[in-house]
């Protein structure tokens, strides 16, 4: 049973304790400069590999020295200022390698900016944040967190999607939590702790001098409020290790990133069969962008300087014994770890007519959105979207203006089956007011040919007798792991749906620790709320972040096995990456969900204004909370998120009773 810290004075809550404390601040409580010196415990929080050495490890996450004397974290001492080298070599963000590039990255340039916001740092509690505006640089804001007695100014805004991370949660292990979709910080170094955040935060030095709060920094990176991940990997540096990575999406672009974060100097191959690079793919359904360059999630330029190569192949099999991926070319690449994340397969659907007549279409890749793009042409089309789930509903929601869309649903509401009919009507209502249709508890029967072109499809047929005129059609119904290039294959099982059985690091078992399966095509030993506590519940889950985030999490397990002292480079050793399913999706709002239900739910709690679209839906499973959707209610999903992945999420009965899940402090430790 969970244990909910109240906490009164919460940091979500700080926009308006904020207002009050600033405003009753008088000038700074110091004479001297206040100077940051931090502790230097390097264990925590900036070890992200997981290792359990008690003696100390040498990843190169927490490779800095182990100064066992830590300062007071505030020091009012006038002799040691910022701009001391001395006060900078005690500071804990100098020794990690992706700090001293940020710090070399500002010599003479760095100069001091006054906060408009803030005008002492002395009433901050622990774990508050504030954003401030900062002066003589147009439009630029930071945010300072103090977390363990420290004071952090970092870029305001999260590098995915730019939501304000002063409404973000802050936990005692040094991490900030974006508020939208999940993305995660170190607040010590900026440095992405969780996906989907594709860059780092900038991190700046803060001072209080003289009744005011300055922070140091260039001003291009105050502005540009986010850097690169330290990726950089000379071609001369690369060593006999071969990383190959099958598939170019999500799951990829975690590995490959957080593999060169973590200093891994080795060859990395991926391999895919899309002709462009990694793609933002939910923007996919939700913006119909024909144009792979404008979602491409990194330039070509980065694959180049992380010394990352890019093949656009298919793969057609896989030796285990011999270590070696063979392509439909005829090329064979040689590997030392392998790292398989091919995704989902679209399914088609097999009654008559679906598998012949044109215009019927699936949604995963640019060439979908090209293709539908092109059979919508000038618009006023009537469209039949098959499939009220979530890709179904984004795409009926994307194509509505100017055109004609009914989707087919089997539930009697979208997403009943995960949602539940009362939230799945909001959806539905969200999309009618846009002029979307909806044929419910419908069954299709098959679809058939135009008048005006035999080839296409003119009409889809529903089991009631219906017949919807159709000049194109959309399937949304569903996904199966891509994993054909392994059928067959007897050195590995797949599961009854096609899928890769791995263990917590995501390793698919028996082929020594050497083979991963990340994303859409693995079932894994899913440990959140709900699941068995020893084992965890095996599960399947097709979330964007759960592809990265098992991708961030390889790339751990890889690293550590290559570094760590051969008594412990085994993983057991290695704590798996925890983390928290989050899924989010644009319904006519923007719909976020966290947790998962491998074993069901059986209960729902609703607050908000379910009539307004305006709600926080928690699923549970006796008296456990397994799962929050929220519309419009940040950030309860996120907050959820944590209290999940640390055990503290309350209980049906609490929240029903009306405890506020965004007044239950966030505990330190992980209990996922
Ligand atoms: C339209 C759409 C919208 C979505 N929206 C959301 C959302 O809003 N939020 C969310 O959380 N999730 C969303 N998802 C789900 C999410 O995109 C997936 O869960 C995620 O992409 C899975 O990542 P992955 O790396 O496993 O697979 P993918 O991203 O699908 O990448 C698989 C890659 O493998 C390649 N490949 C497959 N077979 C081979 C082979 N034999 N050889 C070489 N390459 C191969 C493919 O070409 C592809 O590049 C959406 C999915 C789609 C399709
Ligand atoms: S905007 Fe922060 S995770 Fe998406």
């Amino acid at each position: 049973m969970p244990l909910p810290l109240l906490r009164p004075r919460q940091s979500f809550s700080l926009p308006v304790v904020w207002s009050r404390s600033i405003s009753s601040l008088g000038a700074a409580p110091t004479a001297g400069p206040l100077v940051l010196r931090a502790a230097s415990s390097c264990t925590h929080p900036r070890c992200r590999c997981g290792c359990r050495l008690a003696s100390g490890c040498s990843c190169s996450c927490c490779a800095h020295p182990r100064s066992s004397s830590v300062s007071s974290s505030l020091s009012t001492s006038s002799s040691r200022s910022f701009s001391s080298s001395s006060s900078l070599s005690s500071s804990h963000w100098i020794p990690s390698p992706r700090n001293l590039r940020f710090f070399s990255s500002q010599p003479a340039m760095a100069q001091e900016f006054k906060l408009k916001d803030i005008q002492s740092l002395a009433d901050l509690q622990d774990l508050d944040k504030v954003e401030s505006e900062v002066e003589g640089i147009q439009d630029a804001k930071v945010l300072v967190v103090k977390y363990n007695g420290e004071y952090h100014a970092l870029s305001h805004k999260c590098t995915h999607y730019g939501a304000p991370l002063k409404m973000g949660v802050v936990a005692p292990d040094g991490r900030i939590t974006c508020p939208w979709h999940g993305a995660c910080f170190n607040i010590g170094t900026g440095d992405v702790e969780d996906a989907p955040a594709p860059n780092a935060l900038n991190k700046f030095e803060i001072v209080e001098k003289n009744g005011a709060v300055y922070v140091k920094g260039e001003e291009s990176a105050i502005k540009s409020g986010q850097r690169d991940p330290a990726v950089k990997c000379s071609a001369s540096s690369v060593g006999p290790e071969k990383i190959v990575v099958v598939g170019g999406g999500g799951g990829t672009l975690g590995v490959i990133q957080a593999v060169r974060e973590l200093k891994y100097k080795g060859a990395i191959t991926v391999i895919s069969r899309e002709p462009n690079l990694i793609i933002d793919r939910p923007k996919l359904s939700k913006a119909l962008i024909p144009d792979a360059e404008k979602i491409q999630l990194r330039p070509r330029e980065w694959y180049q300087e992380a010394a990352i190569d890019t093949v656009s192949d298919e793969v057609t099999g896989v030796d285990f014994t011999k270590k070696i991926v063979a392509t439909k070319s005829g090329t064979s690449y040689p590997y030392t770890k392998l790292v398989l994340a091919t995704g989902g397969v679209p399914r088609g659907l097999p009654l008559e007519g679906f598998k012949d007549l044109g215009n019927i279409f699936q949604l995963r890749f640019v060439t979908d959105v090209q293709s539908i793009l092109k059979a919508v042409g000038e618009k006023n089309k009537k469209i039949v979207v098959i499939g009220s789930s979530f890709i179904g509903m984004e795409v009926g929601n994307a194509l509505a203006s100017g055109n004609e869309v009914t989707i087919v649903g089997q539930e009697k509401a979208p997403m009943e089956r995960v949602m539940g009919e009362r939230v799945g009507r909001i959806f539905q209502n969200n999309l009618e007011k846009a002029g979307v249709k909806f044929k419910l508890e419908a069954g299709v029967v098959k679809a058939t040919p135009s008048d005006a072109d035999a080839s296409k499809v003119g009409a889809v047929h529903l089991n009631d007798g219906t017949v919807l005129p159709a000049d194109l059609v959309v399937l949304g119904v569903g996904v199966r792991p891509a994993t054909d290039f392994l059928q067959g294959n007897a050195a590995v099982q797949l599961e009854k749906d096609g899928s890769l059985k791995t263990d917590e690091h995501f390793a698919v078992p028996g082929l020594n620790n050497d083979v991963f399966a990340i994303g859409d095509i693995a079932t894994y030993p899913y440990h959140g709320p709900g699941t068995d506590p020893k084992t965890g519940t095996y599960t399947r889950i097709e979330h964007w972040n759960v592809a990265q985030n098992a991708g961030r999490g390889v790339a751990r397990a890889i690293v550590h096995s290559l570094t760590a002292p051969s008594s412990a480079a085994s993983l057991q050793s290695l704590k798996p990456k925890a983390f928290i399913p989050i899924f989010w999706s644009a319904l006519g709002a923007q719909l976020r969900y966290c947790g998962n239900t491998p074993n069901g739910w059986d209960g729902l709690v609703l607050h908000g204004e379910p009539e307004n679209g305006k709600f926080a839906a928690y699923y549970t499973k006796g008296d456990t909370v397994v799962a929050v959707a929220t519309m419009g209610m940040d950030p309860i999903m996120v907050k959820s998120a944590e209290l999940m992945r640390r055990g503290n999420m309350p209980t049906k009965s609490q929240i029903e009773g009306g405890l506020d899940v965004l007044m239950v402090g966030v505990p330190k430790s992980v209990k996922v």
